[in-house]
């Protein structure tokens, strides 16, 4: 079943280009220029009066919620919140029957989803759920479902149900914008053409997974590390810091690059392993002048760049490269290396990487 990989994690590491072109696979029209979502039962006027969205689920699922809502918001321009489902219901959220309730749930059984679900539902939500699990309880109970084909996954770090949810996310951001008219033909098209890249892109990246290994085994060593980032990096640095904790028990904690300075910073002693996620053009700038914070500390730190950013590669001690794509779709490549880094970190440290102390596939207790 492992088909001859060592644990269940690193095989569904390696299931995302296949998890990523099913997951595509007839929704986008064989000319390549737009999106179809035949899943999708709201009409046009429904999709219209929409005037807010919100992303409700937990753990990684909330955190491919992040991206979904970098994505909705730059594509479809509807004001989004993303919540944990364990706060949403208990916080009084505004929803309305002009809500468009989105549900991220790998398994499609996870209580507290399960229960924010119910609540939309109850205020005359529409929701549509985003799972790897046809007929599952999140699946029978929305209105709508965006199926990922990312096949059964068993580690309890998810991986690849994380990656195909952030193809859902673009499938469904451009979907949006095509309905909507928020985006031209072309710019459609242009998202679309890189989304197709993006298989191959992550194959080049676990090409070179051997480097990983190597910076893994120096960062088990450390009881404390930082990962940074901003806009969609911080995202991913998100998920990149909560896949650590969980299988490899390093504690870790994720910032928002311009966040340091009230704060964290205090904590940047010499030596201290630092993951900075630069991978977004706009904020590249500002990026680097936060790794220079840290650098100026005494950090030790690994940045994760796309191809090309020279600039960037000086200020940091090493470099974990990723193929170019558009800046709206590198979480879907950034996250790969921090999957890997966690995996072989984990076996450094000789834990159980399928089985986490502690931890269930499915949390179906609130
Ligand atoms: O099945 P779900 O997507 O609803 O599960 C949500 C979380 O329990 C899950 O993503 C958890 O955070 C993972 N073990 C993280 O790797």
């Amino acid at each position: 079943e492992k088909a001859g990989f060592d644990h269940f994690m690193l095989k569904e590491i390696y299931d995302q280009p296949k998890a990523y072109r099913d997951t595509m696979g007839s929704r986008i029209s064989p000319d390549g220029r737009s999106v179809v979502l035949k899943e999708i039962s709201m009409t046009p006027e429904q999709l219209r009066s929409i005037n807010r969205v919100h992303i409700v689920a937990c753990g990684t699922a909330y955190h491919a919620g992040m991206v979904g809502k970098y994505v909705i918001e730059k594509l479809a321009r509807i004001p989004v919140e993303t919540d944990v489902a364990s706060e949403y219901r208990y916080r009084s959220p505004i929803i309305t029957k002009d809500t468009l309730v989105i549900v991220v749930s790998q398994s499609g059984e996870t209580a507290d989803t399960l229960a924010a679900l119910r609540e939309a539902k109850r205020c005359g939500a529409h929701v549509l759920a985003i799972t790897n699990v046809v007929g599952s309880s999140v699946a029978r109970e929305a209105n709508d479902i965006i199926t990922t084909w990312a096949g059964p996954e068993i580690a309890v770090a998810s991986t690849k149900a994380y990656t195909s949810q952030l193809i859902a996310f673009y499938l469904l951001g451009l979907y949006m914008a095509q309905e909507l008219g928020t985006q031209t033909a072309e710019e459609v098209a242009a998202v679309i053409a890189a989304m197709k890249e993006l298989p191959g892109q992550v194959e080049e990246i676990l090409k070179q997974s051997d480097a990983l290994k190597g910076v893994a085994g120096e960062m088990a060593k450390h009881d404390n590390l930082f990962f940074i980032g901003r806009g969609l990096d911080y995202a991913v640095a998100l998920e990149g810091s909560l896949k650590l904790k969980e299988i490899s028990y390093i504690h870790s904690e994720a910032y928002a690059a311009g966040e340091l300075k009230h704060g964290t910073l205090a904590l940047i002693v010499e030596d201290i392993p630092v993951i900075a996620l630069a991978t977004q053009h706009e904020l590249l700038e500002k990026t680097v002048s936060n790794i220079k914070e840290v650098k100026a500390r005494g950090a030790n730190v690994l940045g994760i760049a796309l191809e090309g950013e020279l600039e960037l590669q000086k200020s940091v001690d090493s470099t974990f490269v990723i193929p170019k794509t558009l800046d709206l779709l590198t979480p879907a490549l950034s996250v790969v290396p921090l999957q890997l880094i966690s995996y072989y970190a984990s076996l450094a440290r000789g834990n159980d990487v399928d089985k986490p102390r502690n931890l269930a596939k499915s949390v179906t207790v609130e």
